[in-house]
């Protein structure tokens, strides 16, 4: 019997790999492309959701770690660094483990959810808080991997890119041709990227017969693609997207031209808000950055720009449970019972 391989196996002619090349995997990829009725009827579109929560860290960034540190161990690195809002990081601690590497990471003080914390210090990062934002942690990155023995593994390193643009390639595999519409969330903005190269690669090669619009959103306080200017003091609740100077900015700005789509922003209210359908009617339980496609998606609804009937993909980018905050913050408190049935089935209100 088979399991799904990992991206590099499994896309292995369309990645940057060769026989020789040692693999370091945790068998990422191969996520749920999950059918979402409720935003489905909403919109009266066909809506699904890449489930990238799915991944064995609990976030998309597994597909472009696994290009980052097979490539890193390739090149002899012993040692690896990077800047995080914090999947990035619990994804590289976790990959550095399996090569046999040293990882740092640089993560802005303070900003970071608890469960993203967590996996950095189990599997034994080198962690410093910086005072200062995800861009002063990415700046910092840059300077040590220029000036140490250390392999900068953030998305500004391309192999990331060719990692993680195997989602729009399963995305097709599954549907038989590519969505009309991929809706993102956007923050240091690797991610739209790499679907854009993906999906065009595969029109290229005729595997797809079109291209969909490309769809990003950022949080209102972290949206400087959407303003035109860099944010000095990006802020918003979904912290893996608080970023205000994506280094990957210009390719955004490629993937929305090229494909005739459009980045706006959605306010953490809307990213709440569509943060607790996923949970509570989808039964898809995300962060809150990942909302933010959601979001977006029905804010585009309610300004008429979603036409009934076509095919839209939102990914919802990272597990829930990396950032329970959320959704413990305002839900009721669970009340207490004895061991005793009546007492139970009265609370439940069966009887
Ligand atoms: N969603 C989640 C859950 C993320 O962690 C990130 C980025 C994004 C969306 C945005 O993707 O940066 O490619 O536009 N997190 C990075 C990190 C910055 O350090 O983990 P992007």
């Amino acid at each position: 019997t088979h399991q799904w391989r990992g991206i590099i196996e499994e896309y292995r002619d369309r990645l940057p790999v060769t026989d020789a090349t040692p693999v370091v995997t945790l068998r990422e990829g191969g996520t749920p492309l999950v059918p979402a009725q409720v935003l489905s009827e909403r919109t009266g579109c066909e809506v699904h959701l890449k489930v990238e929560g799915a991944n064995p860290t609990g976030s998309f960034k597994d597909r472009g770690m696994t290009m980052a540190i097979t490539r890193a161990k390739e090149e002899g690195a012993q040692a690896v660094i990077c800047a995080s809002t914090g999947n990035t990081s619990a994804s590289a601690a976790a990959y550095a483990v399996r090569a046999g590497m040293v990882c740092a990471v640089l993560v802005p003080q303070g900003k970071i959810a608890l469960g993203k914390m967590g996996q950095a210090l189990v599997h034994g990062a080198k962690i410093l808080q910086v005072d200062g934002n995800f861009d002063d942690c990415l700046t910092l990155a840059r300077g040590l991997s220029d000036n140490y023995p250390v392999a900068l593994v953030n998305s500004v390193n391309p192999v990331r890119i060719e990692g993680q643009k195997t989602a729009a390639f399963e995305i097709v595999d599954m549907l038989g041709d590519a969505p009309d519409i991929h809706v993102l969330p956007v923050g240091n903005a690797g991610n739209i990227t790499a679907y854009w190269k993906g999906y065009t690669e595969y029109a290229r090669d005729a595997v797809a017969t079109r291209t969909p619009r490309m769809w990003g959103f950022q949080a209102s306080g972290s949206a400087p693609i959407v303003r035109g200017e860099i944010v000095k003091d990006p802020a918003t609740i979904a912290t893996a997207i608080r970023i205000g100077n994506p280094a990957s900015w210009n390719y955004a700005l490629a993937a929305r031209d090229e494909s005739g789509g459009f980045i706006d922003e959605v306010t953490d209210r809307q990213i709440l808000s569509a943060y607790r359908l996923l949970a509570a009617q989808e039964g898809v339980f995300v962060e809150p950055a990942s909302a933010a496609s959601v979001a977006g998606l029905l804010k585009a609804a309610e300004e008429g720009k979603v036409d009934p009937g076509q095919k839209i993909v939102c990914t919802v980018t990272g597990n829930g449970l990396k950032d329970p905050d959320w959704a413990v913050a305002g839900a009721p408190q669970p009340v207490t019972v004895p061991v005793d049935a009546a007492a139970a089935a009265e609370k439940l209100g069966l009887a």
